[in-house]
């Protein structure tokens, strides 16, 4: 059973119950968006070979600090970084650690920043240097497969609609989705309901409202779906170790369709946008 309330009303996640928002959510979750995506556009120039990733997790720190707002994964069940920053075959949560990066990696970095009680959610993909033709067709692909689950993020949809459009763009490459981790609710609460899958049946799920927010976030690979976690508790790799992609938007659903509340300002949210394909 699924029921809907206003979310001023819903202090804590409750399973089932869905939080749709006002213009108050919506004008919070537009500022702490903003200051996500002016992050990620700032940490461009240190996705560079010879830089390790604890660099970026230290700018990504100070970025929050010094725009009073505060990464949402610090002290999050035990994780203690401001990012994170997955590799090649890494899907998703890895840990920013010392080790420099290398020419043809691609990195994505996930940042939440809490701004005034609300949480901006995203992820980008980050080429460093010149990448393989085949990481260039899975970021493009994926970044596809998110524009695809935004288009049908819609009142009259369902979030199945959403997963279905995301899996035909993948599957239709050849590409897999990853089915172990999750888009999700958000607002005052870092994950919330609903869940989002990046795959499914078109019509299943939970029907779209106005007031809704959460994350898309697709993880496609290049090789099969399936992952496994490293012994550190977070890391999640391909287990054939085929080259995995992700990217993420924070969105709400509006009476027409939805909002981006993660563009970014300076136009680099997908990095090979401005590269000929
Ligand atoms: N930002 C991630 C998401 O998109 C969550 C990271 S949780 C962490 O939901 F603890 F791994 F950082
Ligand atoms: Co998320
Ligand atoms: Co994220």
């Amino acid at each position: 059973m699924i029921t809907y309330v206003d979310a001023t009303t819903k202090a804590r996640r409750t399973a089932g119950v869905i939080p749709l928002h006002g213009a108050e959510g919506f004008e919070g979750m537009r500022r702490a968006g903003a200051l996500t995506a002016r992050a990620l556009d700032e940490l461009t120039p240190f996705v560079e070979a010879g830089v390790p990733t604890s660099t970026i997790d230290r700018v990504a720190y100070e970025f929050a600090r010094d725009n009073g707002a505060v990464p949402a994964t610090v002290f999050y069940k035990g994780y203690r970084h401001s990012v994170c920053t997955s590799i090649n075959h890494v899907v998703c949560h890895g840990i920013p650690d010392e080790r420099p990066l290398r020419d043809g990696d691609i990195v994505n970095v996930d940042l939440t920043l809490v701004l005034d009680g609300w949480h901006g959610d995203s992820s980008r993909m980050y080429p460093v240097g010149e990448i393989s033709r085949k990481a260039e067709r899975l970021i493009e692909v994926t970044y596809q497969s998110l524009e695809a689950g935004i288009a049908a993020a819609k009142p009259g949809n369902t979030t199945g609609d959403i997963g279905a459009a995301i899996q035909a763009v993948a599957e239709g490459e050849r590409m897999s989705v990853v089915r172990d981790f999750v888009g999700h609710g958000l607002g005052r609460l870092f994950h919330d309901e609903p869940n989002i899958l990046h795959f499914g049946t078109p019509g299943s799920g939970v029907p779209l409202k106005p007031g809704m927010i959460f994350t898309i976030e697709p993880m496609i690979n290049l090789g099969r779906p399936h992952v496994k976690i490293l012994a550190d508790g977070w890391t999640a790799v391909t287990r054939d170790r085929t080259l995995s992609a992700q990217c993420e938007h924070s969105i709400g659903i509006t009476e027409t369709g939805c909002e981006v509340f993660t563009l970014s300002p300076a136009g680099l949210f997908n990095p090979l946008a401005s590269r000929s394909a």
